[in-house]
């Protein structure tokens, strides 16, 4: 029995036993539990089948890039809320007074401070690279080897990233930083700023990601 089992522990093939098989039946089990669940809510709220056919079409053109609306009204300034369009984060950042006038502070330590790069849509290529001034709208994927930058938008020491610190966002996977309008440092590893997806406003509290043929 010895001779079955490997270096790591794990029963070996010779047993006959698939080591990977117990966690493939469990995540069967765990899937067929949410289905079983979901269509016994379902049930539970006598909501007929074609609705819940009609659900399926909706998710669909979701996962295919339809576009998204935020509340803006419940994003208080210093906040950011990050949402989900076309299966990547998309990052909402309420900028207060104080963060839209520290931008220009770090025009001349970013590698692309007049957004040169196609890196967002014509109406977001100004210093602040966005439409309102106070609502950044970022991909927040680095635009190294594809992170999740985490945002430190503290500014000096309480960020752990030194006194000079204006606030921004720090990918952690190979040190790359970008400002309060997702431009990147000189001498990071990322090549580009953050991309700024295609969006517009329906309303003073209405944003939509994914879509801006309705601008005015
Ligand atoms: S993936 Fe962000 S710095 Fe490498």
């Amino acid at each position: 029995m010895a001779d079955n089992i490997d270096q790591g522990g794990n029963l070996a093939a010779s047993t006959g036993v698939d080591p990977g098989a117990g966690a493939v039946d469990k995540r069967r089990r765990r899937t067929l539990i949410a289905w079983t669940g979901a269509a016994g809510a379902v049930a539970g709220l006598g909501i007929s089948g074609p609705f819940v056919m009609s659900m399926f079409p909706s998710e669909r053109a979701r996962a295919a890039g339809a576009p998204i609306e935020v509340d803006l009204s419940k994003i208080e300034p210093g906040m950011m809320v990050t949402e989900e369009w076309r299966g990547k984060p998309v990052w909402v950042l309420h900028r207060t007074e104080g963060m839209i006038e520290r931008v220009p502070s770090t025009d001349g330590a970013v590698a692309d401070p007049e957004s040169r790069q196609p890196m967002q849509p014509d109406y977001a290529r100004n210093e602040l690279r966005s439409i309102r001034p106070n609502y950044l709208v970022l991909v927040g994927i680095c635009t190294h080897l594809g992170c999740s930058p985490s945002q430190k938008l503290e500014v000096g020491e309480a960020s752990g990233l030194g006194a000079d610190w204006n606030g921004g966002f720090f990918c952690p996977c190979h040190g790359s930083k970008f400002d309060l309008a997702g431009r990147v440092f000189k001498g990071a590893p990322a090549p580009a700023n953050l991309e700024v997806p295609p969006h517009t406003y329906l309303s003073d509290t209405r944003l939509l990601i994914g879509e801006d043929s309705k601008r005015g």
